[in-house]
C-alpha cells in the first residue's frame, strides 16, 4: 500500500495518456442516454444490468460487449459527447495530452460515416484544455483489404490524424497481415502503433515493428518471455502503452500483485501507464496508477519515470515534448522539498 504523499503525486503529476479507445470511454449511463436519444435497442434492460455483463474472461469476452455498446453512436454529436466526457474526466487525472484510438470500422460497419465518427471526435479535441491527437485503429479480426478501404475512406481527414494503429482480437491476426496498409500509412506520414504481445506472443512483437515498422507497442507485456526481444526493446527504447487493470480484467494476469510492470521498468524498458477502455476495466488514468502503486513496489522514482515515459513516447513536437518534461521535472523537484 503506497503512502498518502506519494498517492498524492501520482495523482497531480503530469501526465500523458497514449492507449485510451475512444469507444471504451463510453460509460452505462451514456450507453442508455444515445439509446434513448437515437432509438436503439439495447440487449439489457439497465445500467445495471449492463454493468454486470462487465464480468470478463478474457480479450475476446471483453471485445463482444464493447461492440455492442458502441452500437449507439450514429450522429456526429454522439461522438463529440463520448470525447468530451473522456477528455473532461482525464484532465481531472491532470492528463495533460491525449493520443486517442478509435475503431470506424465498428461505426462504419452500421452504415456511419467515417466523417461524421472523426469530425465528432476531432471537434471536442479542440475544444479541451488537454492537447489530443487521434490514431486510427484498423480492426485486425477483419482483412487487410478491408482496412485498406478504411484509409482510403480516411483521406480527406488526413489532417485530422497523427497515426494508425492495430486493434481487436489479437492471437490468429498477426501484426504482418496487415504489412501493407501499414506500409501505405507510413508514405502518408502517419505514426505507427500496433497492439502486441497482450495475449498474443511475442513473436507478434518483433514483427509489429519488423514488418509494419511500428514506433510503439500498445501493452507487450509479454515481451519478458523472449530475453532477447526484451533487450531489443530496451536498447531501441520502444515505447510499451501498458494498461494494468485492463490486464487484470482480461486475466493477463491472474491480480495486480503479479502484473509485470516492475520488471518491465527495471529490464530499462520504456513503459508507460495507461487505461485502455477505462469504462470497462474500471477506471481512468489515476485509478490505474494508484491500483499498479498499491499492489507493486514501485516509488517515487518509478512515479517520475512513468510520468516522463509518456512524453518522451508521445507523438508531438519536439519543443512541446520538452516543455512537459521539463513539467514533470519541475514537479518532482518540488514535491522533494
Ligand atoms: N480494443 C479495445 N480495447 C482493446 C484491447 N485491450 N486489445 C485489443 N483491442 C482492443
Ligand atoms: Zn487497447
Amino acid at each position: 500500500m503506497m503512502n498518502d504523499q506519494l498517492r498524492a503525486i501520482v495523482q497531480q503529476m503530469p501526465k500523458a495518456e497514449l492507449h485510451i479507445h475512444i469507444e471504451g470511454s463510453l460509460e452505462p449511463e451514456l450507453i442508455f442516454a444515445l439509446a434513448e436519444r437515437n432509438g436503439v435497442a439495447l440487449a439489457y434492460g439497465s445500467v445495471e444490468q449492463l454493468r454486470a455483463a462487465y464480468a470478463f474472461t478474457d480479450l475476446q469476452s471483453f471485445l463482444d460487449i464493447y461492440y455492442a455498446g458502441a452500437s449507439v453512436l450514429l450522429q456526429e454529436q454522439d461522438f463529440y459527447d463520448m470525447t468530451a466526457a473522456y477528455l473532461a474526466r482525464a484532465a481531472l487525472d491532470h492528463v495533460r495530452h491525449a493520443e486517442i484510438f478509435f475503431d470506424p470500422q465498428t461505426h462504419t460497419a452500421r452504415g456511419v460515416d467515417i466523417g461524421t465518427v472523426i469530425g465528432g471526435i476531432a471537434r471536442a479535441c479542440r475544444d479541451s484544455t488537454v492537447s489530443a491527437t487521434l490514431i486510427m485503429c484498423f480492426l485486425r479480426h477483419l482483412s487487410e483489404d478491408e482496412a485498406l478501404a478504411t484509409l482510403e475512406a480516411a483521406l480527406p481527414y488526413r489532417d485530422q490524424l497523427i497515426g494508425v494503429g492495430l486493434d481487436s482480437s489479437e492471437v490468429g491476426h498477426p501484426p504482418e497481415k496487415f504489412a501493407r496498409v501499414f506500409a501505405r500509412s507510413k508514405a502518408l506520414g502517419l505514426h505507427l502503433v500496433a497492439h502486441a504481445g497482450e495475449e498474443g506472443p511475442p513473436a507478434y512483437i518483433a514483427t509489429a515493428l519488423d514488418v509494419l515498422h511500428v514506433e510503439r507497442i500498445d501493452h507487450g507485456v509479454r515481451c519478458l518471455e523472449d530475453a532477447a526481444l526484451t533487450r531489443r526493446l530496451a536498447r531501441e527504447q520502444i515505447a510499451l502503452t501498458v494498461c494494468p487493470l485492463s490486464n487484470v480484467k482480461l486475466r493477463v494476469f491472474d491480480r495486480m500483485e503479479q502484473h509485470n510492470l516492475v520488471q518491465l521498468l527495471d529490464a530499462g524498458l520504456a513503459a508507460t501507464v495507461n487505461s485502455d477502455d477505462p469504462a470497462y476495466f474500471g477506471g481512468y488514468m489515476n485509478d490505474n496508477f494508484i491500483a499498479a502503486f498499491d499492489a507493486l513496489p514501485l516509488g517515487l522514482s518509478h512515479a517520475q519515470r512513468l510520468a516522463r515515459n509518456s512524453f518522451s513516447a508521445a507523438f508531438l513536437p519536439a519543443a512541446r515534448k520538452q516543455q512537459l518534461l521539463d513539467e514533470v521535472d519541475a514537479f518532482f523537484a518540488a514535491a522533494a522539498v
